[in-house]
Formats: structure tokens, sequence, C-alpha cells
């Protein structure tokens, strides 16, 4: 028997809603065909596909991590600002693509604006350090006189844009980053950087990279040595990670959960223990700044073995499952569950790069599977996390080891009372679940669900929208309890008070 246990009182932390953030990356359609396309119907006088941009309006996108990625690591801003028939293209690195510099970072940033959405923006730490980090933050957030800013003015933008979010570089410890630094060299120079930077914008917060995955061999010393430079100066430290079913591996794919729940534990335990022996009050906070699934594994070939490629290639544009939407949805409870630590988080990315939202040139936008756990939960996830008690059988993974079979999140809004219960089933069969709730506080008024069929990839608008999120099994209130049912391989999002 299944028991999940919430009091209202028990609150991890306000839910921080840069959580529901995203990611636009110079890479790929995600750019080009994909926010912009000026020539397409939907195109706004700005050239952004109107559209694309009404979808993330409903995915729910509070935020957007902009220009990488890989992307920036060799980067140079200034070549993307200003008239842009005086912009010149430049062969990217990272993706092996010639990028038009037709969107730079004021199209972005007054995108951004106009969506209502908040940009954190990256710096080059890769062919570039301080000099050109400090510039980028003075055009974007300077007042007028001064090099920088005035330049800002000068392209017709007056008001600074005021960018709070700002990553120190991108994947520093990974050989395939253009730059790669080890964490000396790299911890060194983003504590520089982010002094630089605090003293040009001291209200700015600033994120130094972490390991790129957990499985990098230099993981957990790479986040050591780096915040034992940039510990005083950083606010958060990243973590990526994308999840694939790998060789059938069912069981420990639906797991993902509880890999990103461990991946957390470890980051901030190595980032803690930097802080302990500073005898430091300030806790570092995590910025999952990219997390998906991402069959990277068993259908990306690689960076270096890309053609040289222009006019936005089609680059790893994963086609998703049903079951994929169901890990999308564990991997969000994940989040939420470690709500007191967990300040930003990215679904990467937002079109056509392994993305929720899929675009055809010249052609129509749709939700792909992951599309709609990410919307129900932006929507649904207000106020704090609570904590939450499961009481669930295990299971036996190959690479996980014994996992929870049920797992869940919940959120309560202290001004409305709202109660959101997220869970997962990662069993084949239906599971009944009690949920104790002393002091009979909640009630459950209904629900929707992702269920994780049996059928392949879904290629194509069709295929991708005859998916949707299906009405939960009810809820039944008898003496107190509350039992909840579970659909087999499902993720379910509970709405009540
Ligand atoms: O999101 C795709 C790529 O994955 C990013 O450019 C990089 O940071 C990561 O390796």
């Amino acid at each position: 028997m299944t028991t999940i246990t919430l009091h209202p009182d028990f609150r991890v932390a306000p839910v921080d809603r840069r959580v529901f953030g995203s990611f636009v990356e110079h890479l790929g359609r995600c750019v080009y065909t994909g926010v912009y396309e000026p020539g397409h119907e939907t195109a706004d006088e700005h050239g952004f596909r109107r559209d694309v941009a009404d979808l993330t309006k409903e995915l729910g996108v509070t935020m957007l991590r902009y220009p990488g990625g890989n992307f920036v690591s060799n980067y140079t801003w200034e070549d993307a600002v200003g008239p842009v028939e005086d912009r010149k293209p430049f062969l990217d690195l990272a993706w092996r693509t010639v990028e038009p510099n037709l969107v730079g970072t004021d199209e972005f940033l007054q995108y951004c604006e106009r969506e209502g959405i908040e940009p954190m923006m990256a710096v080059n730490l890769g062919t570039r350090g301080i000099d050109a980090a400090i510039g980028l933050l003075e055009y974007c957030n300077g007042e007028a006189g001064t090099k920088w800013a005035d330049m800002r003015i000068a392209n017709g933008r007056v008001e600074p844009y005021g960018v709070k979010l700002w990553c120190l570089g991108n994947e520093m410890d990974g050989p395939w980053q253009i730059g790669h630094k080890d964490a000396h060299e790299y911890g060194k120079l983003a504590a520089a950087t982010g002094r630089a930077m605090r003293q040009v914008d001291p209200s700015i917060e600033l994120v130094a990279c972490g390991s790129s995955s957990m499985m990098m061999d230099t993981f957990g010393e790479w986040e050591r040595t780096v915040l034992s430079y940039c510990y005083d100066v950083v606010d958060h430290i990243s973590m990526h990670a994308y999840y694939e079913e790998m060789d059938g591996d069912r069981g420990s794919f639906l797991a993902s959960g509880t890999a990103m729940s461990t991946f957390i534990e470890r980051v901030v335990a190595s980032a803690d223990a930097i802080g302990a022996q500073k005898r430091s009050d300030k806790r570092i906070s995590i910025s999952f700044d990219e997390w998906n699934v991402w069959y990277l594994f068993s259908r990306f070939e690689g960076e270096t073995n890309l053609p040289v490629q222009r006019d936005a290639p089609r680059i790893i544009e994963d086609v998703y499952s049903a079951l994929d939407a169901v890990v999308v949805g564990d991997l969000i409870i994940s989040l939420l569950s470690h709500s007191d630590r967990v300040a930003v988080g990215c679904l990467a990315q937002l079109v056509n790069v392994i993305a929720p939202i899929m675009t055809e040139p010249d052609g129509p936008a749709w939700r792909q599977t992951t599309f709609h756990p990410f919307a129900t939960a932006a929507r649904l996830a207000q106020g704090d996390a609570l904590q939450v008690k499961v009481d669930a059988a295990t299971m036996a993974t190959a690479k996980h080891g014994d996992v929870p079979t049920v797992t869940a999140a919940a959120t309560v809004d202290p001004e409305t009372g709202a109660l959101a219960l997220f869970v997962t089933n990662r069993t084949s069969e239906e599971q009944v679940v009690t949920l104790r709730h002393p002091g009979a506080t909640a009630r459950i008024d209904g629900g929707s669900a992702v269920l994780a069929d049996h059928e392949g990839p879904r290629e194509g608008k069709d295929a991708a929208e005859s998916y949707g999120m299906v009405d939960a099994l009810p809820a039944t209130h008898e003496d107190g309890t509350i039992t909840l049912r579970l659909a087999p391989e499902s993720w379910t999002a509970f709405h009540g008070t």
C-alpha cells in the first residue's frame, strides 16, 4: 500500500517561479525559424513568430536563458548589436554553423520584455573574459554617460534592461567546450569576472558553472575547487542533466527523477562543505539551467562530427514519446521537492532543439508530448513547496538501484489556499494511494495526467498533438481519508485546497 502524507504547516520553501524557465540558444533552429522568422505569416513587426510566442505563454515559461549553451563560449556579443545591415556572419565553432547575427542582445531582451519573461544572460568565458563580460553587462544595465551604455542608447534603447541573472560561462568543465578550463583556471576566472561585474552592477545574481553532468570524471572535485575560489562572489552553482532511455531500460529511465534528486543533493553537499569550511552563513543555491530528456547517446553523433552548415540547420530535433512526458513530469517533482535549494530551472531548450515546442519553417508550430507536464506544473505549482512523505514499495533499477515506485511533490498557495499535488507512478500497474493529511486539511477536486503508452516518438504535428493530458482517475473522500488512483506509468497533477 502506498501512502502520501502532507500537512500545510510543514513547508520546504517558497517555489521560486524561475524554476519554470527555459533556454534559447543559437543552435540549430531554436532562434532562426524557431522563435524568429521574419517571413512567417504570424511574425510580428520585429520578426518574431507569434504562434511560438503564444505557445511559450501557454507553456508558462517564466525565464529564458540566452545565448548559450556551448554557443556562448565563442560568441562576440558586440558583433550582434547595432544596425542589422552592418552585422557580419561568423562561424560558430560549437555547432559548426554560420551564425548570421540577425538576432542579438537587443532583439532577445526586447522580445523577453514584450512577452513578460525574465532574461538570464550568459557571458563568454571560453574565448573571452572579464573585459567582454563587463562590457556586455554595462551595455545591458548601465545608465547613460559611459561607453557601452551609450552604445546601447545609440542603438535605440534608452532604458537599461536591468538583467538580473548572469551565468559565468557555460559547462567549462567539458572538454568539448571552446576554451575549456580546469577547475583552478575556471574558478579564478569566474571569481575575478564576477567581482568586476558586481562593480558594474551590484544588484545582479551570478551563476558559477558546476559540472556538466554527474558522470563527469571531475564531478565533485570541480564544484569543490570552483567554489573555493568564488563562494563569496556567486549566488548559484549550475547543474545540467539530460536523461534518456538506453538499451530498452525503461525502469531506470522512469526513475530519472530519483537520479536528479541524488545529483542535486550531492551538489548541495559539495557547496555546503565549502560554506562550512569558510564558516559562512551564506548558502549557495542551484541554477539547474539545463535539464530535459535528450537522446544524447543514442541519437546524437556529437558536435565534432557536424559538417559546417548555414541557414538554421536541423540539429538535435528530438521527437518525444508519451513515456518522455511522464519522465519530464517526474523530473519536475524532483525540482519542486528541492525548492529550498533550487532557485532556477531551465527546460533545455524552448523550440525545435530538444524542445517542447516544434515548428516548420513557413509552417505550423506545435506542442510535443513533454509540453503538457511542464505547462500543467507551471500553472499549478504556486506558493510554497510542502514536505511530502511518500511510503511506497521500491523497484529495482539497473542504473539507480532500488527506487520508490511512487514519487510526489506538493505546493500550497498561502494567498488562495490552492493545493497542487504531483505524483508519478513508475510501475506498470494502477496504484491506489492513501493521502494522509493530518488535521483533515486537504481536499482534492480533480486532476489531469500524462500516460506513457508503449508507442514510439510522436513525429510531426498531428501525431504529437493527438496526445495530451487526460482526466485523472477520480479521488474519493471518506471519513477524512482521501484515496487517489494512479494510472500505470503516469504522472498526475491533482488540484484542490
Ligand atoms: O542544450 C544543448 C547543449 O547541451 C548546450 O549547448 C550545452 O550547454 C549542453 O551540453
